[in-house]
């Protein structure tokens, strides 16, 4: 596996202030699905293969299929890329320049006289739509219409349709993601002039809404502190990512939870009073789901119909770019690093609650070598995900087969037998949130093999689980661990720590899902 990854030199040259990527990939013959097996790890019966790989997006920040079918990939800097894949092996062998911006991203003294130069240019593009076979673009203050005046398939004028919007007065801060709405109005998120108060300007930390022309700019819902990007349900039910605050001082002790939120016509969410979760008394709207703290929750796409298995369907897919916070990336504190599932389903109050469950996530055995910024939902039924520093645009599909694992050489792991999607879906989402009375099992077990926590890494436990007490299988062993953690206390660890309430805590199908999950973490990879 670790030769394969050897062969990508990912070279990072720090340009000053920014970052520019160059990726190189050398000529292998090796099919590109398993070149993406090494590098993404998606759930059994899912296939992850690589798009687009070799290209130098700059810093790409979104992605979005075009209504001439292709996809399309947008620069920080503001640079607009298609990508066409000619001769239909899902695998995007041309790269085309749509919008020319110079790749410059950031105006310094250096690049000053170039940057004028250039004909038209976007910065801190980070909003892209497609909207009657029209383009948009979300950059700094601005939201704009590329204009092809030459019909020559190259779009060469940027046309602002608003300007002055809230920008960069905060860090990254700035008019992010765009959508239109059922009702033909264009949706921009807005992110706030602070960490975490206090606000300064009345379209800031909010959702805004306007004709496509410009006019009648309104807010349609506040206090969210980053609202990056956002998408609307087939339904007409928008939904959007919030970035909570990452710096702690005196008046926030903590960095909180990320939060998806179902937006609604003049609503509060909270900032900058609350973050995540109301407390009891205060109006504010409580998020769908709460992230870890400091994921970086970015690019949204909804799946609706396709061929994924109901379990991961009818949901979003978050890209979560991982932790940026200070206080947590110097003490190694890491969340993130993955694309996540928050399936949506509306309760008889007209509320959407759901756990989010991982789908992508870094298979290179070190978390943040995969950075998500954005993902789409083709025109296939395929997801796109994008990463920000290698460019590296994978497909993920479905095969329709979650296959039994086959028993391994030492003759106590047994195979595991088939299991459908959800039932996997349901094991993730109690391992990561637990339930009523059942503490999450992710709070004292990590998944990836860190030895720093309260209970022994479940990474590769299939490996282990068969041959830890003889004469029992792998299943029985995980079960019995689960019902009654003193009966067999793996060594090094206190088995006085491990709850003893799972029994009563779940129902047997529950604990069928649990099982099953755990064992088909990945088998910890010895070579
Ligand atoms: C409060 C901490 C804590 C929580 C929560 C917890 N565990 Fe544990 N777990 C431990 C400790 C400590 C051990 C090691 C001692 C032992 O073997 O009993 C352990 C052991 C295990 C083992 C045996 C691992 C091996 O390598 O043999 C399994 C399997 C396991 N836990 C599964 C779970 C599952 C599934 C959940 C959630 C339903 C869970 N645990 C929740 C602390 C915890």
């Amino acid at each position: 596996m670790r030769e394969h990854l050897i062969r990508y030199a990912l070279l990072l040259i720090a340009l000053l202030p920014g970052i520019r990527v160059i990726s190189v990939s050398a000529q292998d013959n090796l099919p590109a699905s398993h070149e993406a097996a090494a590098l993404l790890r998606v759930p059994p019966g899912f296939e992850a293969t690589i798009y687009a790989e070799g290209q130098n997006f700059g810093l790409p920040t979104q992605i979005a299929f075009g209504p001439d079918g292709n996809l399309y990939v947008l620069s920080l800097a503001g640079s607009l890329y298609r990508l066409i894949d000619a001769d239909g092996d899902d695998y995007a062998e041309t790269v085309e320049t749509a919008f020319w911006d110079g790749d410059l991203n950031y105006i310094t003294e250096q690049n000053v006289e170039q940057v004028a130069q250039l004909p038209d240019q976007l910065y801190h593009a980070v909003g892209l739509a497609f909207h009657d076979d029209q383009v948009f673009v979300s950059d700094s203050g601005r939201i704009s219409q590329l204009i092809d005046t030459n019909d020559d398939g190259t779009y060469d004028t940027v046309k602002p349709i608003v300007t002055g919007l809230v920008s960069l007065q905060y860090e990254g801060h700035s008019n992010n993601g765009i959508a239109f709405g059922p009702d033909g109005k264009l949706y921009v998120g807005v992110g706030a002039t602070s960490d975490h108060g206090p606000l300064h300007d009345p379209l800031e930390a909010a959702i805004l809404r306007m004709n496509p022309d410009g006019s009648g700019l309104e807010v349609f819902a506040s206090g969210l502190r980053n609202p990056y990007d956002l998408v609307f349900t087939p339904e007409g039910d928008l939904f959007a990512t919030d970035n909570n605050p990452t710096e702690i001082d005196r008046t926030l002790r903590f960095v909180p939870p990320e939060e998806l939120n179902f937006i609604e016509q003049g609503q509060d969410y909270g900032f900058p009073r609350v973050f995540g979760s109301p407390p009891p008394g205060d109006a504010s709207a409580a998020p769908v789901t709460e992230f870890y703290p400091s994921v970086t929750s970015a690019g949204i796409d909804y799946y609706d119909d396709g061929p994924f298995p109901a379990a991961w369907r009818e949901g979003v897919y978050v890209a979560q770019w991982g932790t940026g916070a200070d206080v947590m990336v110097n003490r190694n504190l890491g969340f993130g690093f993955a694309v996540v599932f928050v399936p949506l389903a509306k309760d008889a109050q007209g509320r959407y609650h759901g756990d989010f469950v991982e789908f992508a996530s870094s298979a290179t055995g070190r978390a943040a070598d995969f950075r998500p910024i954005d993902v789409t939902i083709g025109p296939d039924g395929a997801l796109y995900i994008i990463e920000f520093f290698s460019s590296r645009i994978f497909r993920v599909t479905y095969s329709g087969v979650i296959a039994p694992v086959e028993a391994t050489a030492e003759a106590s792991a047994e195979p595991l037998p088939a299991v459908p999607p959800e039932v996997l879906v349901r094991g993730q989402t109690l391992f990561n949130n637990g339930a009523r009375n059942a503490p999450a099992c992710v709070s004292c077990h990590r998944l990836d093999g860190d030895p720093n926590s309260l209970g022994p890494s479940l990474r590769g436990l299939r490996d282990r689980a068969g041959s830890r007490v003889p004469g029992m299988s792998a299943v029985e062993y995980v079960r019995l661990s689960i019902l009654n953690p003193q009966a067999y206390a793996v060594e090094g660890y206190n088995a006085s720590y491990m709850p003893q309430i799972y029994g009563q805590a779940l129902s047997d199908d529950d604990l069928d899902a649990l099982i099953a999950f755990v064992l088909r973490l990945e088998v910890e990879n010895a070579g």
